[in-house]
């Protein structure tokens, strides 16, 4: 059985007040209403993370996630943010290569790889985001760009290391537009993903690693996606900013 895992994806967004009480509330919702097989995990803003962490401490359904991390241990990096520190405030999770990281902050695939190894050494576990942009897949070149983000930046890694890898299939151009994958669409690219994993590091590993979609899911299409076979859930961006939108997502599988 793969973990079913629903992550909100918060981006640049809420002060910490707001972020607080988006997180309380989705806190007792969780509580209230879902099953204990499904992950729930709140990625705020570096700013919100010991807060929220505070808030979550203990609970075994939410956990808490940073947006991104460093590609340095540490030193001088005015700005940056290390693997190391988002663990000490209680993070488990931390996503990686997000489309807006890629294209905004312009990073490659090396610079993925240099902070999926952190996370590992830091005991978090990288949600590690991949996707072909509008122009590739109307190219016909989406499965060789996923490929080559996968060869790039995770296929370096040993067997353990990739097992504790989460994987987000988020298309750049479903990311934040409303135009959603449809379920054939992430189910087939899903399982390619599956498939590479497969060949490359055999049936049990390409069996247990969670992928989850991302790119305008919502409490609407959320069913329809999560019914598919190699769906394990979803990384959600603006529909994760509602308590209620946010939490009839995790209720979707
Ligand atoms: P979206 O964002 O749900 O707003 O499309 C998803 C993401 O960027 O992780």
């Amino acid at each position: 059985m793969r973990k079913k895992i629903v992550a909100g994806n918060w981006k640049m967004n809420t002060d910490f007040k707001g972020g607080l009480k988006l997180a309380s509330e989705v806190m007792n919702m969780v509580n209230d209403e879902v099953m204990d097989d499904i992950q729930v995990v709140l990625i705020p803003p570096f700013t919100h993370l010991f807060g929220i962490g505070q808030l979550i401490k203990g609970n075994k359904k939410v956990s808490l996630g940073a947006q991104n991390c460093a590609a340095h241990i540490s030193g001088a990096y005015t700005g940056e943010v290390s693997a190391e520190m988002i663990r000490s405030v209680g993070a488990d999770y931390v996503i990686v290569g997000h489309s807006e990281r890629r294209h905004l902050f312009k990073e490659d695939n090396s610079v993925v790889e240099e902070k999926v190894k952190l996370a590992l050494s830091y005991s978090l576990i990288p949600i590690f985001c991949c996707g072909e942009s509008l122009d590739e897949r109307n190219n016909g070149r989406h499965f060789q760009i996923i490929n080559s983000q996968l060869e790039e930046a995770l296929f370096e890694l040993e067997k353990d290391e990739l097992l504790k890898v989460v994987i987000a299939y988020e298309p750049v151009w479903a990311i934040g537009t409303g135009k959603t994958a449809s379920p054939y669409q992430a189910q087939e690219m899903h399982h390619f993903i599956r498939t590479t994993i497969k060949e490359k590091y055999g049936e049990d590993l390409a069996n247990t690693i969670p992928i989850l979609y991302g790119g305008s899911c919502n409490a609407k299409n959320a069913k329809e996606l999560f019914a598919n076979a190699d769906v394990d859930g979803g990384l959600i961006g603006g529909a994760s900013l509602k308590s209620r939108d946010f939490t009839d997502i995790v209720k979707s599988f």
